[in-house]
């Protein structure tokens, strides 16, 4: 049982401790991290939020003291008061290094049974007990870190935008679909029977009613909810900063955003981020590193061989050009060496994975080129490429034919993974730009047509409107995303205002007036009565967050993450609800009898 804390206020942090203590009275309160007895002596390592501090038990300073710390073990809650004494073997290891309390007092605050998982970073606990666990991961010192950065990034958005006028307002979680086109969660409703509610995946309409309202600008911090496919860097509920504003066109959205983007960087890494950011359009990021979201980092570019294969005698790279394809290469500087013919043969699986046919390469070694291919092509198309692609002694070329969009995504993969094998990617080094001009539609084979990349309520480039009815496909959108090292961190876009260019957008997407007015109809009842242009953008705050802490995993930023399968491991939700509560909500449940049984 634990004491009260009685007369015992705490004064200091442990981890504050530092030589100008000297000599002070200090009372700390915290966890013991360790202890150890020495002779006569007992020493605990006491941890609270800012660090941790050594404290030395002397049966000459209080006999009653150190009898009780012999008896406290790792994770008790205790509170010390003692004095500060510069120690006589400096700790260069711990920022607190210099001194040590000498104990008069201890209260036992709380006792602690065993921890399941030891409290010390880099620690090899699976994932699984880390998530279990989590307010005893959460102890660790490296996330209490995290949440801090987390919360200041949150304090410098509000900062920052208030001072730039934009009001902070709350929208709905119990609402209707919103177009950001994922899978809702859905909440039943149970006084309208057979009536759900949609979770926001974002909420894009409502801060375009509220620019409709006249509020000029808006911008929240708020949690999204989206039932798709995790990864590492997605959650099924995850907070974005969303902001709007009236009266501007893409350069306003962006100039804005850069220099918040500025000031965190320079608050919280102490960084300082070149303005303006560089920018680059969709075709031009997807044309030289097969992504819209290009990791500046390294080099890798993507170099487009076909007018040089045009007329080959290899069937698997003329016969792809002249179905509209194309042969593009990567070139690795000195990589002949790094890969063997069965790295190679993994690589090229990877390719695979991302449709890719094959992955054919060349290396130059002793001023040959060592291809499997070579015997396919003439010598002049051999040294075209070797010439095209600046290849010298000891590098290695990664060639693909294919339908565009396929050589694109493979070796923009290809180039990030063998960045990554090569070890080659800079840590703490911020490569960020703006990737402008989008596509404002995409085909879907699923669904046979086309449908709009962002959303359908993103406004077309104005050089580009005449085309909507006849080249869908090439028209551009005033959409930009910022990318920093790879991730898109955040995107947005200039938003239509004007009625009949909205149901020219719909009928793009093949979208009848019935089916837009279902989904729609409030937002398009709205836009009868006098509409600003606007435009905004919305943030991945824990994205974000996950450069700043230079994370690999967005659970690391987040103080209660779900699983890769959508569950919490601590608190065990989703869980199966009562008879009741399903009766009450008009709803009888249909599933197959295996999976009942597994969840009983
Ligand atoms: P978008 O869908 O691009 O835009 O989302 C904005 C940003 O949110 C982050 N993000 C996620 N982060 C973690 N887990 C997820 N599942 C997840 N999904 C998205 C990304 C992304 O850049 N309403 C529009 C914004 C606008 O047009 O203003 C929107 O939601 O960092
Ligand atoms: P094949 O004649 O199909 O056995 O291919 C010979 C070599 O060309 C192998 O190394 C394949 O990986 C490669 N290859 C085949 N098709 C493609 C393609 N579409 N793009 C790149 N390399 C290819």
């Amino acid at each position: 049982m634990g004491e009260k804390m009685g007369n015992m206020r705490r004064t200091h942090m442990c981890g504050t401790l530092r030589r100008q203590n000297e000599n002070q009275e200090v009372t700390l309160m915290g966890w013991v991290q360790k202890r150890r007895n020495l002779g006569g002596l007992v020493f605990v390592d006491l941890r609270d939020t800012t660090g941790i501090v050594q404290i030395v038990f002397d049966t000459d300073i209080s006999k009653e003291a150190f009898d009780k710390a012999e008896t406290i073990r790792s994770e008790y809650v205790i509170a010390v008061k003692g004095t500060v004494k510069i120690r006589e073997s400096i700790n260069k290891d711990m920022e607190t290094g210099d001194v040590e309390v000498f104990a008069s007092e201890l209260k036992i605050l709380d006792e602690a049974q065993t921890p399941p998982i030891y409290i010390k970073d880099n620690d090899d606990v699976s994932d699984a007990m880390r998530l279990k666990y989590r307010y005893l991961d959460l102890r660790k010192p490296f996330m209490q870190k995290n949440l801090k950065i987390r919360h200041k990034t949150m304090k410098l958005f509000r900062d920052f935008l208030d001072e730039n006028n934009f009001n902070e307002i709350e929208t709905p979680m119990l609402t209707k679909p919103t177009p950001e086109g994922a899978r809702d969660y859905l909440v039943p409703s149970r006084v309208n029977p057979g009536n759900f509610y949609a979770l926001p995946q974002s909420p894009q309409l409502m801060k375009q009613l509220l620019m409709v309202s006249g509020m000029d600008r808006y911008y929240q911090i708020v949690k999204c909810f989206r039932d798709e496919d995790l990864r590492a860097n997605r959650q099924p509920e995850f907070t974005q900063v969303d902001v709007e504003m009236s009266f501007v066109d893409v350069e306003d959205v962006i100039n804005i955003n850069e220099k918040l983007i500025q000031r965190i960087f320079k608050e919280i890494k102490g960084i300082d981020i070149k303005l303006p950011l560089k920018r680059m359009t969709y075709k031009e990021a997807m044309e030289r590193f097969g992504s819209d979201k290009p990791d500046l980092r390294f080099g890798y570019e993507i170099v487009n061989l076909s007018d040089i294969l045009t007329n080959s005698g290899f069937k698997a790279f003329s016969g792809t050009i002249a179905d509209g394809g194309s042969v593009r290469a990567i070139k690795v500087e000195d990589g002949a060496s790094a890969f063997s013919k069965k790295g190679i043969s993994k690589l090229e699986k990877y390719v695979k994975t991302y449709k890719a046919k094959g992955l054919a390469w060349m290396k130059v070694i002793e001023d040959n080129i060592e291809s499997p291919i070579a015997k396919f092509l003439s010598e002049e198309e051999i040294k075209a490429v070797a010439s095209k692609m600046d290849a010298k002694e000891g590098d290695i070329i990664f060639i693909i034919a294919d339908k565009d969009d396929v050589v694109f995504d493979s070796l923009g993969h290809l180039r990030i993974e063998v960045a990554k094998k090569l070890d080659i990617i800079q840590k703490d080094v911020y490569e960020m730009l703006w990737i402008t001009e989008f596509p404002l539609f995409e085909y879907s084979e699923e669904e046979d047509r086309y449908v709009a990349k962002h959303h359908p309520f993103t406004h077309p480039m104005d050089e580009d409107i005449h085309l909507l009815e006849t080249e869908p496909q090439n028209v551009r959108a005033k959409a930009y995303d910022i990318v920093i090292n790879g991730d898109e961190i955040g995107g947005g876009s200039i938003r239509i205002n004007n009625s009949d260019l909205q149901t020219k957008m719909f009928k793009a997407l093949g979208f009848t007036e019935e089916e837009a007015n279902d989904k729609f109809g409030f937002l398009l009842e709205a836009f009868k009565y006098g509409v600003p242009p606007h435009g905004g953008i919305a943030y991945g705050l824990g994205r974000l967050v996950m450069m700043l802490t230079e994370m690999d995993n967005l659970r690391d930023v987040i103080a209660f993450p779900k699983t890769q399968n959508a569950t919490c491991l601590m608190t065990q939700a989703p869980a199966m609800v009562t008879e009741k509560q399903l009766e009450e909500l008009s709803i009888a449940l249909n599933m197959k009898e295996d999976k009942t049984e597994d969840n009983e």
